[in-house]
Formats: C-alpha cells, structure tokens, sequence
C-alpha cells in the first residue's frame, strides 16, 4: 500500500494561517509517498499569493506534484492572462504545468486544464484535450504494470449528486473512455470545494474540499488521504473541526478485472 495526501484549493491570498500550519505537520506525520495539489493555489494569481504557496510547498515532505487550477491564471489582468498567463506560476513555483513523478510504486501524471478562454461563457470550467490524452496514455504506458497509475487535474470528472447542477471537465467523457487503456486507476481533483469519492468510467475519482481557505461551500475545509495498492484503495476524507484534521468519511475500493468498484469492507478485512 502507498499513502497519498491529496490536497486542492489552498487559495493563498484568503487562506486560513493557523490551518496551514496544522496541514503542514499533519502531512508530516503521515509520511506520504506522495503529496498532490490539485490546482488553485491562490486566489487571483497574485506575485504574493504565489510566492506564499511556494513557501508552503517547501514545508511539505516530498514528492509534491502541483497543477494550475482557474484561480491560477491572472483574471483581472486581461492582457497578461492572454499573453504571458503562467509566468507568475513558473516564477514561483514551477517550470512545468504538468508534471510526472514515478516513484517505486506508482507514477503520478498532472494534466493542466485550466483555460485562458472558452467557447462557453463560464471560462472556469476547464477542458482536457486530445493532445493531453495522448500524453497521459503514452507516460502510463511507459510504467511499471504494478504501478498505481494517477491523474491530478484541477477540474472534475465526477460530480456527487449535491454537485450535478456544476458542470464536469470540457471532454470529461471522451477522456474517461481514452483513459482506459492507459489503465489509470485513481483520478485527483478540486474545484468544488467539495469531498466525494465516486466511479467514472472504471476509474476512482477523488475530490478534495478546500484545505485551508475560507472560501467554504457548505463543507469544513479538508483533504484526502488515500491507501492504495494495484487492487485496492481507502479514501478517508479529513475534515478540520476546529482542533485538528479528523476522519469524516471513509470509502473503500476495490479492482474488479480491468474495472474499479466501491466496495462496503476493506478487501483486507474479509
Ligand atoms: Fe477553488
Ligand atoms: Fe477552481
């Protein structure tokens, strides 16, 4: 089994200061293999909001993947949003929008779907393309086949029934069924501000609420640690309740041939 700490939706600028620090040693006790941030790390793309997240960032244990989400990009300077959108992000934070990490037991595969723009008139719903499809399948190809494959995107591929009016990741379907192949079991994302755990396409979705911003939606702030194995998976949504980060909800999963299913008992414990 491998540890996951899944975090989304920092948004640094309206960040809780007290939250930080409790998530910050909270993810050191749990020594994950891994540490994802799914995109929206500040809350208007800011010089200050991005260089406070790289502080955060540096605090974590490593590996740290990060993805860019909507509030990444500059929306109140339009002509830097067209023209140089990410020079903030890679000044700050990193040279790449996407990133892989393979590790010893999984390779971890970021997808950046924030948009500049859209042909519909909501610019923050994100889209995933072809060409990133393709470069998602072609790193998965390339793993260990006993790595736990993932995806860390900003956008969703799965909406909870509280979230049906919101609108999914532009191409979210034809991206389910191409992701198939590529075998990816585990798929991170934010945006909603909200926690579930669900099935798409064969493949677990994880949302994560937001980790330490006052923009709540109804929900605690909170984040995901995940168990997982090629067969198995334990999703546990931490939730703050004023003191410390406590389990809200547990969801386990379980491999079914090529397809993942929710399961109501730890495979371990039958
Ligand atoms: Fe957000
Ligand atoms: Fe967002």
């Amino acid at each position: 089994m491998m540890r996951i700490a899944h975090l989304s939706d920092l948004h640094f600028g309206t960040h809780l200061p007290r939250l930080a620090d409790a998530l910050s040693e909270e993810i050191h006790r749990m020594q994950p293999a891994l540490v994802a941030l799914s995109g929206d790390l500040t809350q208007r793309a800011r010089p200050q909001e991005f260089a406070a997240a790289a502080d955060f960032i540096r605090m974590l244990p490593a590996p740290v993947l990060v993805v860019p989400g909507n509030h990444d990009l500059p929306g109140w300077r339009p002509l830097r949003r067209f023209i140089h959108p990410w020079r903030d992000w890679r000044r700050h934070l990193s040279s790449e929008l996407e990133p892989c990490i393979a590790g010893q037991q999984f390779i971890a595969i970021g997808v950046n779907t924030a948009r500049r723009w859209g042909l519909h008139p909501d610019w923050s719903r994100g889209r995933i393309n072809a060409d990133q499809l393709a470069h998602v399948a072609r790193l998965a190809s390339g793993a260990d086949p006993s790595s736990v494959r993932i995806l860390v995107a900003h956008h969703p591929f799965l909406l909870s029934t509280a979230m049906r009016r919101r609108g999914l990741v532009g191409g979210a379907k034809r991206a389910l069924s191409g992701l198939q192949p590529a075998r990816i079991d585990l798929i991170l994302g934010g945006h909603l501000h909200q926690s579930y755990a669900g099935i798409a396409g064969g493949i677990v979705v994880a949302q994560a609420g937001t980790a330490i911003s006052s923009r709540h939606k109804g929900e605690p702030n909170a984040f995901n640690r995940i168990e997982v194995s090629p067969h198995r998976m334990q999703i546990d949504a931490m939730q703050w309740n004023s003191t410390g980060f406590v389990v809200a909800r547990r969801r386990f999963f379980e491999r079914s041939g090529l397809d993942w299913r929710a399961s109501q008992v730890r495979a371990a414990d039958r």
